[in-house]
């Protein structure tokens, strides 16, 4: 039922982007502040993190998956990027929407259509290159160390990177807003999900524990 949907969305979703995908790729915007957890419940630690391992957490919305990652060295946004880089001891932390943004393609529990090419791995829809954020429903690619933006079309519009805030007291890992083009309003219109905004802490997983199968393109 789940992948009939996924699939009735892409077709549904030729259409325009709604006015939420139209923001502009800087703009920020403020959901409530809240501190990501293990699956237990117990506050997440930077240092629990395996680099190069996707992981899924819901925000801001209940029912809209983002993409956790640490990729393993420091991530600094180009020269006059407003998309602030990573955060963590590293500065290696970053966290996108995974809900695509050409058609809303996105994981759920039976199927992942999104991953996340970690070093050494191929994916035959981008050829050589790895560390990119891929949608295998249609071959977009997204640089999770470049703010998110499109690598590969055809998508147009870049992740909306997730405003990850560290403690470095505890370090405990907080998600605090959106930043860039999001498109949950065309996503909601396809997919009959909960709009509910977050406000407890979101469980953190890996990508490959939450959906039965991940794609590999
Ligand atoms: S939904 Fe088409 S590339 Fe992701």
């Amino acid at each position: 039922m789940e992948r009939r949907r996924f699939v009735k969305g892409c077709v549904a979703g030729a259409a325009a982007l709604g006015a939420a995908g139209r923001a502009a790729a800087g703009r920020a915007e403020r959901y409530p502040r809240v501190a990501l957890a293990e699956a237990g419940g117990a506050p997440l630690r930077g240092a629990a993190l395996a680099p190069h391992e996707a992981y899924v957490f819901f925000y801001p919305f209940v029912s809209t998956p983002c993409l956790l990652l640490d990729l393993g060295a420091k991530v600094l946004p180009a020269s006059g990027d407003a998309w602030p880089g990573g955060v963590g001891p590293r500065r290696s932390v970053v966290a996108y929407t995974a809900v695509c943004p050409h058609e809303w393609s996105h994981p759920d529990r039976d199927f992942s259509p999104i991953h996340y090419v970690a070093p050494g791995e191929r994916d035959v829809l981008v050829g050589d290159r790895d560390r990119l954020i891929v949608c295998c429903a249609h071959s977009s690619a997204f640089d999770p160390a470049a703010g998110g933006r499109v690598v590969q079309n055809p998508a147009r519009l870049p992740l909306a990177s997730v405003l990850l805030e560290w403690d470095e007291a505890t370090d405990g890992l907080h998600a605090a807003g959106l930043r860039g083009p999001e498109s949950f309003e065309r996503f909601f219109a396809a997919f009959d999900r909960e709009r509910r905004v977050v406000t407890e802490a979101p469980r953190v997983l890996r990508l490959r524990d939450y959906s039965k199968a991940v794609a590999r393109c």
